[in-house]
């Protein structure tokens, strides 16, 4: 069975205070009223990390980096390896999020030896694709998604092909308040189940959660949430609320 799966983004928000305030409220709900099969993560800043670590149950609340440096260590000023994330206790790495491949210029060659050096360092990368609103108008959508997969994760073999989480987040519906509908979210989640069960495996394509990432919140997670090939949510603004958060861990 694959994991439902509710990770928060926090993005370049918040102090390292406000962080650990945050992550004490998200750990304490969530040990109260927290639906217990949903694996729960914080995508942190980088600075906020080892704190977010020491305030949370880690073996509850999961906690990620938003992104690592593409070579192992060495001269590259203002990097962070997947390596000093590991040493962090983080154990996940969000990956190729459509704002770094917009705005710091991540190509798929990068990506590749980020999800590389993630699986070396034994993190689980959650690994972001999804289109712009050009490409959705165009109709191109499916086939853009699944040549970003094709260009970026299906060279990975299968046994670690499976440590990956995928989350589809449509550029449109970022941060715009306008989310996917459920049958839009359903149709490009099949499609990539379906390229990963023609790659790979139907039994791999099984145990890969895909989580739907856009605008995301309480009130529109539990709609998103019964699809059937939707297996959770990569949140954004809606995960720098606690009660927020929970709501979405809770729209199973
Ligand atoms: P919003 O939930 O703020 O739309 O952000 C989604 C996102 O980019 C998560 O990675």
């Amino acid at each position: 069975m694959r994991k439902k799966v509710v990770a928060g983004n926090w993005k370049c928000n918040t102090s390292v205070q406000e962080g650990v305030e945050l992550a004490k409220a998200v750990n304490e709900l969530v040990a109260k009223e927290g639906a217990e099969d949903v694996v729960v993560v914080l995508g942190t800043p980088f600075t906020h990390i080892t704190s977010v670590v020491d305030a949370v149950d880690t073996n509850r609340v999961g906690v990620s980096a938003q992104n690592c440096a593409a070579e192992a260590s060495g001269a590259y000023t203002g990097e962070v390896s997947a390596a000093m994330v590991k040493s962090t206790g983080a154990e996940y790495v969000i990956l190729g999020h459509s704002e770094r491949r917009e705005y710091y210029g991540e190509t798929s060659d990068i990506l590749n030896k980020k999800v590389a050096l993630t699986l070396e360092n034994g993190l689980t990368p959650i690994y972001c694709c999804g289109e712009a609103l050009d490409i959705r108008e165009a109709g191109t959508q499916k086939a853009y998604v699944i040549n970003q997969l094709e260009e970026t994760i299906f060279n990975l073999s299968a046994e670690d092909f499976k440590k990956l989480i995928i989350a589809y987040e449509p550029i449109w519906a970022i941060g715009t308040g306008k989310t996917a509908t459920t049958e839009q979210a359903q149709e490009m989640h099949k499609d990539i189940r379906d390229a990963i069960a023609a790659k790979y495996s139907q039994e791999v394509a099984d145990e890969i959660s895909i989580l739907y990432g856009g605008s995301a919140k309480p009130s529109n997670a539990p709609e998103l949430f019964a699809n059937p090939d939707v297996d959770g949510g990569l949140i954004g603004g809606a995960s720098l609320k606690a009660e927020d958060f929970l709501g979405i861990i809770n729209a199973y």
